[in-house]
């Protein structure tokens, strides 16, 4: 038998799997993982373990046996949780229909880019980005078309005149993540409506990341704490799906628990895809995601306040330095702050591991506009945050 090498055996591999490259946010996990000491502010997590009554709840079930496999898609009282969860916050009436659970937000990404994008389809999309929406768009030969944000006296902001125009025969649909990763950027209702009508006039869908609705510091009036929705302006059987997932407002990143809201006619179509990928949510889990959604609303509001001091506190810090520019963010729970100079972002990110002992994204990750700057997840206890933001200052003075 001939030796295939290693790089025989990649080479070997589908094309699209090989081009693609590693994502940044990655490559300072790695570089950094397990240091002593080192305060990661690298991924999109809080310091907090998931709360006991969640774990007690998917502890119960696993000893209760259930085991086997279950619903493609999902449990029937968690999709019912769900329904009832977003009647408290976005106009409904929601039907369970229109849930279904999936491996984490990751997996919903997963399944509805399998539902939209064959080979050579095109998927708007503003930049800078979560790498984790162009990457598998990628591997899936579709095209991410991104947007330029625009970056002017110290805010983002989404040019919809490019969007339109980045909208051609080939777009399946317009993808929008807000609040934003990296950003902290929101969708304002006329930035939605506008988009809406966009994708309505193409005929195009749109791919709806409300992921950090609930981590919203603008103005909400009389309506509920969160930011503003496609589920605002949008009928429920158009075209459009959203990416949820429970690993935010409830610290449950490691369980990879998720769901996918669309139209129910997409539901067999769902089924199938969730059927050849996972074939399910291992349903112990499921029955913790229950418990999380309702009986977990003051872990929400303990944590979203801890977001909001968190925000004010590196926005004081941060603020200091004349090489550093920034918006101070309405949603979500990063920091994405330029440095003046910088054009490695990866190199700061691991020179920043290496010397002040601090886990950061580097900005290039995030894709076009992104280069020069770096992402810090703030989500922190206070104590360490102060310490990181100590140790990163004092090496952004020397930058
Ligand atoms: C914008 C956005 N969407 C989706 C997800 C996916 O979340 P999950 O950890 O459940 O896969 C994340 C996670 O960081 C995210 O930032």
């Amino acid at each position: 038998m001939t030796t295939l090498t290693p790089d025989m055996l990649v080479s070997s591999i589908r094309q699209s799997q090989q081009n693609e490259p590693d994502s940044g946010i990655l490559s300072a996990v790695n570089h950094g993982f397990g240091r002593k000491g080192l305060i990661p502010l690298w991924t999109g997590e809080g310091p907090f373990k998931t709360p006991e009554f969640i774990c007690e709840a998917a502890s119960k079930a696993l000893f209760d046996g259930e085991t086997f496999y279950t619903w493609q898609r999902g449990l029937p009282e968690l999709r019912e949780a769900l329904a009832r969860y977003h009647n408290q916050f976005w106009p409904g009436p929601f039907s369970s229909e229109r849930f279904f659970i999936t491996g984490g937000g990751m997996q919903a990404i997963q399944v509805a880019l399998q539902l939209l994008a064959d080979k050579d389809d095109e998927i708007v999309i503003p930049s800078p980005t979560w790498p984790n929406f162009p990457g598998p768009m990628r591997m899936m030969e579709a095209r991410p078309v991104f947007v330029p944000m625009l970056y002017e006296g110290q805010k983002w902001s989404l040019d919809l005149d490019r969007m339109r125009d980045c909208i051609g025969p080939k777009t399946r649909a317009i993808c929008l993540i807000s609040p934003s990763n990296p950003l902290g950027w929101v969708a304002s209702r006329e930035d939605l409506i506008a988009i809406r009508d966009m994708a309505r006039e193409a005929g195009v869908w749109i791919l709806a990341d409300e992921v950090y609705a609930r981590f919203y510091y603008g103005d909400c009036g009389s309506g509920p704490a969160r930011s503003p929705s496609f589920m605002d302006v949008c009928d429920q059987d158009e075209r459009v799906i959203y990416i949820n997932t429970f690993s935010k407002n409830w610290a449950m990143t490691g369980w990879r628990v998720g769901w996918l809201q669309a139209p129910a006619a997409l539901g067999p179509a769902i089924e199938r895809i969730i059927q050849y990928n996972t074939s399910g949510t291992a349903a112990f889990m499921q029955k913790g995601a229950l418990a999380a959604i309702e009986n977990g609303e003051d872990f929400v509001a303990m944590q979203i306040e801890m977001a909001r001091s968190c925000r004010d506190k590196v926005a004081d810090a941060l603020g200091q330095l004349n090489n550093v520019s920034f918006e101070n963010p309405d949603g979500a729970f990063y920091s994405f702050f330029r440095i003046e100079g910088l054009s490695d972002s990866l190199g700061a990110t691991l020179r920043i591991i290496d010397e002040a002992n601090v886990g950061l994204a580097p900005g290039g990750t995030f894709g076009p506009g992104g280069e020069g700057f770096l992402r810090m997840c703030y989500l922190r206890d206070p104590d360490s945050l102060d310490e990181a933001l100590d140790r990163l200052i004092g090496w952004l003075r020397n930058a």
